[in-house]
């Protein structure tokens, strides 16, 4: 077990990985706590999960919405919640992303701690204290930052996730590779089979590698004013494409990486060799999605991009491996060079 430790707003949030979910109640409070989860992780896991009141959400985005926060807060004061009370949120980024802002709104701020159960949460969403729900299509609009007081990445709960989840959340683990540390890259290279068989210490070498960058970044940037921006490499086109053709975060992600590397090749800060390779990474893993669209339907959507200043975009470009940096771009510049690859 590895503890990993963001320190960021004051705050210390502290990260064990490969940690067994029967130490949680070890953790939490022995009165006055909340657990939300969601059905599917309810319908594997509800059984193990300490002796506290359940709220249930529907699993998926469609519930980040500020009014399952609602309905949730009306369950908070049924239980006689009051700020002394601490909720536990057991589930992936959706029940992650909505405890943290229920737990940072109600009673203007209740504790809190997480349970990551989907790769995808493990790997980036649960650590760095981004909390929030969607407004419409517009993710995350509507949000805050708060660090949770634990979080808990048990990679044995990892066997349970569909396959397709589990795929997603790989994605999210390579741009980790690529933006931040190189061997992880290598070792997904390597151990592939044991990836893909889910081999829980493996994964939690992995998770663990990626909690810690991450955990470095949002220790350094926790506002996203600077270093921080770096997280979102392939997520501008990666989001655009997410809304346009329905696709999971991570598949969308991927598509949105190849787009910025082969852009990274094209203005020559990587080399053909380095583009090749990360691609051939995402052939191995099946993360290789059609990003086609209109250049126009991608400006539309590009333009909804929080990381808009004013009609420019903050943009992640990677000089190798480890090396991302970002550049304010107009807009215009994105679609050009989406419209130039989309002739090819
Ligand atoms: N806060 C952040 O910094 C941050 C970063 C990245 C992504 N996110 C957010 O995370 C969300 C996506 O997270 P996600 O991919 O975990 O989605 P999710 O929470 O919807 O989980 C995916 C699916 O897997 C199921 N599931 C989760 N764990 C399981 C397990 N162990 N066994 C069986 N089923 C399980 C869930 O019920 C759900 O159906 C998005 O809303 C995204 O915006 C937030």
């Amino acid at each position: 077990m590895e503890e990993i430790i963001v320190n960021a707003g004051g705050c210390l949030s502290r990260i064990f990985v490969g940690q067994h979910r029967e130490d949680i109640a070890r953790m939490i409070p022995g009165k006055g706590v909340v657990i939300i989860t969601d059905d599917n992780v309810y319908s594997v896991y509800g059984k193990e999960f300490p002796g506290f009141p359940v709220l249930r959400i529907k699993p998926g985005e469609g519930s980040k919405q500020l009014k399952t926060v609602e309905l949730l807060a009306a369950g908070l004061l049924e239980h006689n919640i009051d700020r002394s009370g601490f909720l536990l949120g057991i589930g992936g980024g959706v029940v992650c992303d909505i405890t943290g802002f229920l737990a940072s709104v109600f009673m203007r701020g209740i504790s809190f701690g997480f349970v990551s159960t989907s790769l995808l949460s493990q790997v980036d969403a649960s650590t760095g204290g981004k909390n929030g729900v969607n407004l419409g299509e517009i993710k995350n609009l509507i949000g805050i930052f708060r660090q949770p007081e634990f979080v808990v990445c048990d990679t044995e709960m990892l066997k349970t996730l569909p396959e397709d989840e589990y795929f997603s959340g790989l994605a999210e683990l390579i741009k980790t590779g690529i933006i931040g540390d190189p061997s992880i890259i290598e070792s997904l290279e390597k151990d592939h089979q044991k990836v893909r068989n889910r081999d829980p210490e493996l994964l939690s070498d992995l998770v663990g590698r990626a909690v810690k960058y991450k955990a470095s970044v949002v220790t350094a940037d926790e506002r996203e004013s600077g270093l921080r921006r770096v997280l979102n490499f392939g997520h501008t086109f990666g989001h655009a494409i997410e809304l346009h053709k329905g696709i999971k975060h991570g598949f969308a992600v991927a598509a949105g990486m190849e787009l910025s590397l082969r852009w990274s090749r094209e203005l020559e800060y990587i080399d053909n060799d380095t583009c090749e390779r990360i691609l051939n990474l995402f052939s191995l893993y099946n993360l290789r999605f059609d990003w086609h669209m209109s250049p126009d339907d991608m400006r539309k959507l590009i333009s909804h991009d929080k990381k808009k200043s004013g009609g420019d975009i903050y943009f992640v470009f990677v000089k190798g491996t480890g090396k991302p940096f970002v550049k304010l771009l107009p807009v215009s510049e994105l679609i050009d060079f989406y419209s130039r690859i989309t002739r090819k």
